[in-house]
């Protein structure tokens, strides 16, 4: 393994997906002791920040799809969760259309002064067309969605940076707009999530952090050069974070038989038509490399790829393939799991601090680590 001169020594960071939408993060019939309502959820935002997670991301989804039947609302349930820890930052997701950035700029402005500055937001452009049908937003083409983010975060960040903010976009427009109270410091982090060739330049040019689908350490690599090389001319430099769906078990042959498990208990005709969705999402982007654009029967089981990456085996592998994450580039690893409550308290206690040994053996000795 080798320690590149531009890697970071930070220690990486967790954080996990707020289950706040129904049937959990597998599009699967396997039971599962996770719930979406409010009071799970509280717990789970205490559990986690006591196990050692830096951050809860929610989902946003208007209208129900492929087993998530029931959606809460992004940021008023990112509020609560606030209101129920200490230390945990919650990130809202936002998706431009349905929100305009004079209403988030707004909402999230005053989430942060309640919260002392514990909320960030990340910036989603949208996959599921018949999701846009419903509500009468109009459906754009793929990198015409990004156009638009890009946009939404740049009124976004001016609104909440400068007074008399003036923005002459195609999509949105200010005039000598002052908005207050301004978010508390910390300002609120913007994340964005997607993986396509313009989800890469949007993050380049103006986003805190990069949120990606499951990946292998190879194809995460390519991602963060790719991010790198064109962030610099920006004066930006874009955290990254990992998507993974994490199966602890004592051996690896255990946790590999709950795999199996969640993927023979998948109901084939939701995945194939999740899959068919979210692949037709990208159609309009000229590369076909946004998220899903590659992703087999059993990725697609997991919304986000989560089994790509691997986090599944004894806690030393899981540790270690952290590890290997780190050193391809990531700053952040978003986690999944089938029994939330009791799988986040386990890998606070069982994983964690092995990432937390392995990362201090390599900061002692990082030349043997290099070798
Ligand atoms: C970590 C992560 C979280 C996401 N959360 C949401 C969400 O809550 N709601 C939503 O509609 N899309 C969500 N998305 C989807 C993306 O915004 C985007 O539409 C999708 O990844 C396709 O983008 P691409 O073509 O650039 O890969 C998320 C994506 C990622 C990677």
């Amino acid at each position: 393994m080798t320690i590149r001169s531009d890697q970071t020594l930070e220690p990486v960071r967790f954080a996990y997906w707020v289950p706040n939408v129904s049937g959990g993060l597998v599009v699967s019939r396997i039971p599962q002791r996770t719930s979406w309502d409010a009071g799970y959820n509280r717990k789970l935002a205490q559990i986690a920040e006591e196990a050692g997670f830096d951050y809860a991301l929610t989902q946003i989804r208007f209208t129900a799809g492929y087993g998530a039947e029931y959606q809460h609302e992004s940021v008023a349930f990112s509020q609560d969760l606030l209101a129920h820890t200490n230390k945990l930052k919650v990130i809202a997701a936002i998706l431009p259309g349905p929100w305009n950035p004079t209403l988030a700029a707004k909402q999230i402005a005053t989430i942060s002064q309640l919260s002392e500055g514990r909320i960030a937001v990340n910036i989603v452009s949208g996959w599921f067309a018949g999701e846009f049908r419903a509500i009468g937003e109009p459906w754009l083409d793929h990198d015409e969605r990004y156009r638009r983010s890009e946009e939404f975060i740049r009124a976004l960040r001016g609104i909440w940076t400068q007074d008399n903010f003036t923005f002459r976009g195609d999509f949105y427009r200010y005039t000598n707009y002052t908005l207050k109270p301004k978010p508390a410091d910390p300002q609120p982090e913007i994340f964005q999530g997607g993986s396509s060739r313009a989800a890469r330049d949007m993050a380049a040019r103006v986003s805190d952090w990069y949120f990606t689908n499951g990946a292998t350490p190879v194809e995460l690599r390519k991602q963060v050069d790719d991010i790198r090389a064109k962030s610099v001319e920006f004066g930006n430099r874009p955290k990254i974070g990992v998507n993974a769906f994490v199966i602890a078990r004592d051996t690896e042959e255990e946790a590999r038989a709950v795999l199996d498990d969640i993927i023979a208990q998948a109901d084939p005709e939701a995945v194939k038509a999740f899959g068919h969705e979210a692949k037709n999402a990208g159609k309009a982007s000229p590369e076909g490399e946004g998220n899903w654009a590659k992703s087999t029967f059993e990725d697609l089981v997991q919304y986000n790829d989560g089994f790509r990456t691997n986090l599944i085996g004894t806690p030393d592998q899981i540790a270690e393939r952290i590890v290997a994450l780190k050193d391809a580039g990531a700053d952040l690893i978003l986690l999944a799991f089938l029994h939330f409550q009791e799988e986040v308290a386990y890998f606070g206690r069982e994983i964690l601090p092995r990432v937390r040994a392995l990362e201090a053996a390599r900061e002692a000795a990082p030349a043997a680590a290099a070798a």
